[in-house]
């Protein structure tokens, strides 16, 4: 079975391709001939996953599914949020968005902060939403090379190392992206015979 995942980001593909093994195909919409830009016009993780995902189905009528993520700061109130893209503006370039976000902390103690993603799955015209939330600190500088946006500066709890500085199994070990992964391959597990084959990676 396809799965149309709605995203241009490799780094996405390759953080799910490694949680949903199995019969299920994970194919971006590059792989797809599919070659748009969808909007984010939404307040919420939710109606802007919402948003990607219906925009495939109604385009293909393929089973398919968006993820929204957000870097959400306590001391800033739950910002990037829903702007984590765009942080510093239109250029959604993720050097600048991480230093406004550590000129924001400066000289602020409290810097807990958390990844939420959220997935939208359509399977025959019907969606369902999963979360995956990843807690962590956001530290003073840099660390790693690995990873997108904000890895370098994000140390999830338990970890000492910034997810910039980890592998991609070592990243799926604490990942928000992975757990919704999961719950969306635990569904899809459940819901049909098809989808028995399915295992998620677990035994890194
Ligand atoms: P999107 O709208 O879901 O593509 O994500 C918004 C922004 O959040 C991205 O452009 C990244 O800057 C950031 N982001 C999303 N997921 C991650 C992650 O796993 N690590 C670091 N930054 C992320």
């Amino acid at each position: 079975m396809k799965l149309i995942f709605a995203t241009n980001n490799a780094h996405k593909v390759a953080e799910i391709n490694a949680v949903i093994k199995g019969d299920v195909q994970v194919i971006s919409l590059e792989e797809a001939g599919i070659n748009i830009d969808i909007p984010e016009p939404h307040d919420t993780l939710e109606l802007n996953a919402t948003e990607k995902s219906k925009t495939i189905y109604e385009l293909t009528k393929m089973n398919c599914f968006s993820e929204d993520t957000g870097l959400e700061v306590l001391s800033l109130g739950g910002e990037p949020g829903i702007k984590s893209a765009r942080y510093a503006g239109e250029g959604r370039s993720f050097e600048k968005n991480i230093e406004k976000l550590l000129h924001k902390l400066e000289n602020v103690a409290n810097r807990s902060a958390r990844f939420r993603t959220v997935i939208s799955l359509i399977i025959d015209g019907r969606e369902t939403l999963f979360e995956g939330i990843c807690e962590g600190q956001i530290i003073e500088e840099k660390r790693g090379t690995g990873g997108f946006g904000y890895d370098p500066v994000f140390v999830p709890n338990g970890a000492d190392k910034t997810f910039g500085e980890m592998t991609l199994d070592e990243k799926g070990l604490y990942s928000h992206r992975r757990k919704a992964t999961e719950k969306l391959v635990v569904f899809l597990s459940n819901m049909s015979p098809i989808f028995n084959s399915l295992s998620t990676s677990n035994e890194i």
